[in-house]
Parts: C-alpha cells; sequence; structure tokens
C-alpha cells in the first residue's frame, strides 16, 4: 500500500547548530491513527511542523499523498490540516468568522453548511458568535481544531492535543478523532498521555533525541514487549522462595503474602500449569490469583531509558 506520508532521509539542524532530527525515515499509513511518542525536547514538534512545511528541514525528501513538500508546497499543504502545539489565534474574530475565513486561505470555496457541522461535531455551535478572545481555553482549542478541519484535509495533525484538557473534552476529542478516521482521515497525533495512544493509535513510533528508536502495531508492541504476570494470594506467607521452585521466574512481595511468576504469554508453554502441580505438591496455598500485564506506559518508559 501506497503511504499517505513518506519522509526519508530528513534532518534537522537548527540555525543555532543543535541537531532536532537524526535522519528520520518514516511511512505513515492512509487511513491510521499514528501516535508519536517521545519526552520533552525529542523532536515531535519539529517533525510535524517540517511535514506541515512551517519548518524548513536540512535535508531529506517528504511526500504527503503524493506530492513533495517543498517543490509542491500549495498542493501538499491543502492536503494537510495541523492543530499546533501552541494555541494562536485572532483574538477578535468571532468563530464562525475564524474558521471560515481559514477555508478560504487554503483556496477552498465558502461552504457554511461544512463548517457548521464541523462546529456542531466540536460542540462549539452555540458560541459560533461569540469573540474568540472570551472563550475558555479548552473551547479555544476546539477552535483550532475546527480550523485545521475547515479545509477538509486528508491528513490531521494533532501536536499534544489535550493538553490542559479536562476529562469530558479529552473524551470529545477522541471520540471526533475516531470518527474522523471512519470517513477516511489520516491522523497523526503527538501526546503524553501514553493511556491516549494505548486507547486511540493503530501504530506507535517512539522519538527520543531527534531518532526514531521504534514504529510498530501497537498490539504487536504491547505483545512483544509486554510482559505478564501471575500473583498468588498466598494462604501462608513465606519468608523464602523454596530451592525446589528455583527454576521458575519467582519473586516474593507483600512481606511475603504474594508469589509472582512472570512469564512470556507469546512462549511455547507459559510453565503455569507445572508451576501450580510442584506449588501442590510443596503444600503452599493459595486464596485468590490475578494476572497483570504490563502498560505502554512501562514499555515506554523502558525503550526510552535503554536507548543511548
Ligand atoms: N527554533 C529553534 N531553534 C533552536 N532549537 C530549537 C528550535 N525549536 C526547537 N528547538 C530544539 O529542538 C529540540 C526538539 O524540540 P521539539 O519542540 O521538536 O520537541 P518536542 O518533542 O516537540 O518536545 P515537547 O514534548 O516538549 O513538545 C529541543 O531541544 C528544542 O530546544
Ligand atoms: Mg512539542
Amino acid at each position: 500500500m501506497q503511504p499517505i506520508i513518506s519522509v526519508s532521509g530528513l534532518t534537522k539542524t537548527y540555525a543555532s547548530g543543535f541537531e532536532a532530527l537524526k535522519t528520520i525515515n518514516l511511512e505513515i499509513r492512509p487511513g491510521e491513527i499514528f501516535a508519536l511518542l517521545g519526552p520533552n525536547g525529542a523532536g515531535k514538534t519539529t517533525l510535524i511542523n517540517i511535514i506541515c512545511g512551517i519548518v524548513n528541514p536540512s535535508s531529506g525528501v517528504i511526500r504527503a499523498d503524493g506530492c513533495d513538500i517543498v517543490k509542491d508546497y500549495r498542493a501538499a499543504r491543502a492536503k494537510i490540516g495541523l492543530v499546533p502545539q501552541e494555541l494562536s489565534t485572532n483574538a477578535f474574530e468571532t468563530v464562525f468568522a475564524a474558521v471560515s475565513f481559514s477555508r478560504g486561505l487554503f483556496g477552498r470555496p465558502a461552504n457554511p453548511a461544512y463548517v457548521e457541522k464541523v462546529l456542531r461535531d466540536l460542540s462549539l455551535w452555540d458560541k459560533k458568535d461569540s469573540m474568540i478572545m472570551t472563550l475558555s481555553g479548552g473551547m479555544k482549542r476546539r477552535v483550532m481544531i475546527a480550523k485545521a478541519l475547515s479545509h477538509e484535509p486528508k491528513i490531521l495533525f494533532l501536536d499534544e492535543p489535550t493538553a490542559g484538557v479536562d476529562v469530558e473534552l479529552r473524551r470529545d476529542m477522541w471520540e471526533m478523532v475516531r470518527s474522523l478516521r471512519a470517513t477516511g482521515v489520516t491522523i497523526i497525533l503527538t501526546t503524553h498521555y501514553i493511556e491516549e495512544a494505548e486507547e486511540m493509535a493503530d501504530r506507535i513510533g517512539v522519538i527520543n533525541k531527534g531518532e526514531i528508536i521504534l514504529v510498530e502495531d501497537k498490539a504487536a508492541l504491547m505483545n512483544k514487549l509486554g510482559k505478564k504476570q501471575l500473583i498468588l494470594h498466598l494462604l501462608d506467607r513465606l519468608d523464602a522462595i523454596p530451592d525446589e521452585l528455583a527454576g521458575y521466574r519467582l519473586e516474593l512481595s507483600g512481606n511475603g503474602s504474594e508469589l509472582v511468576y512472570t512469564y512470556d504469554a507469546k512462549g511455547e508453554g507459559t510453565g503455569i500449569a507445572p508451576l501450580m502441580r510442584r506449588l501442590s505438591d510443596l503444600k503452599i496455598d493459595f486464596q485468590d490469583l490475578q494476572t497483570s500485564q504490563s502498560s505502554l506506559e512501562e514499555i515506554f518508559v523502558s525503550l526510552v531509558r535503554a536507548s543511548p
């Protein structure tokens, strides 16, 4: 399948001499939700701003839906909507005027019905005649999204869309992103809320110090790098793990009241059945058990720590 965005050999050194991106190669699939994760200063905004034509690349070739973002800037830009990390709106305009004007900037003919739909979808319709300066921060962020959607882009970039946003608006945004995807829009988002990526993304890219250190399907990533654990709540505390169980990856926790077995859920055998038999032989009884799987957050933290 032809990627909707392809980035090859991209580097960026800012005028200060700071090397913000070191040879980025990345392909985004049409119709996917791609989450770009990385710590502060990793280069997420730099990468997005380059693809959107706001920052110049130092080298490399980028295509958006087949258009070279440098040579064919206008065509590429028309396919892209961007909700930037920093809020910037014209304070003295009304919501409706700002969104309509933004559409006009891309050379699209006026379409009040479409603008109305966007505003309704973002629960902004009752604010359409309000001056932007009178809106709350979360409302202003919705206006930024409405502006980004004003010209019906095929690709939408959301740079930290839910930073400083309340739980309800965050849920609304997730809903909106999903319904956009259902209409065929490709979505690339950055976020510091890993649970957001876990919930929303089809694929995840991790960037650290200007390098992409991993790109993977979310489900595969969680399967591959996620550890599974079985926790047995013991009837009687143990002081130490009996020698007879030395061959198993076991740990004691909860002051000896819990026996924790770590295993590979994808492996040939999990080893749970023989462990259970062994415990029964040793007369180690338990009253309850639970299993747990590591979260994307744990996977992310260990990836970033391990990268140079
Ligand atoms: N105009 C600039 N001139 C010089 N250095 C810059 C400029 N813009 C960004 N940088 C640097 O480039 C690096 C990457 O910044 P960028 O904004 O892309 O990070 P980010 O991953 O988006 O971080 P955050 O999570 O904080 O938004 C940072 O070290 C930053 O200080
Ligand atoms: Mg950023």
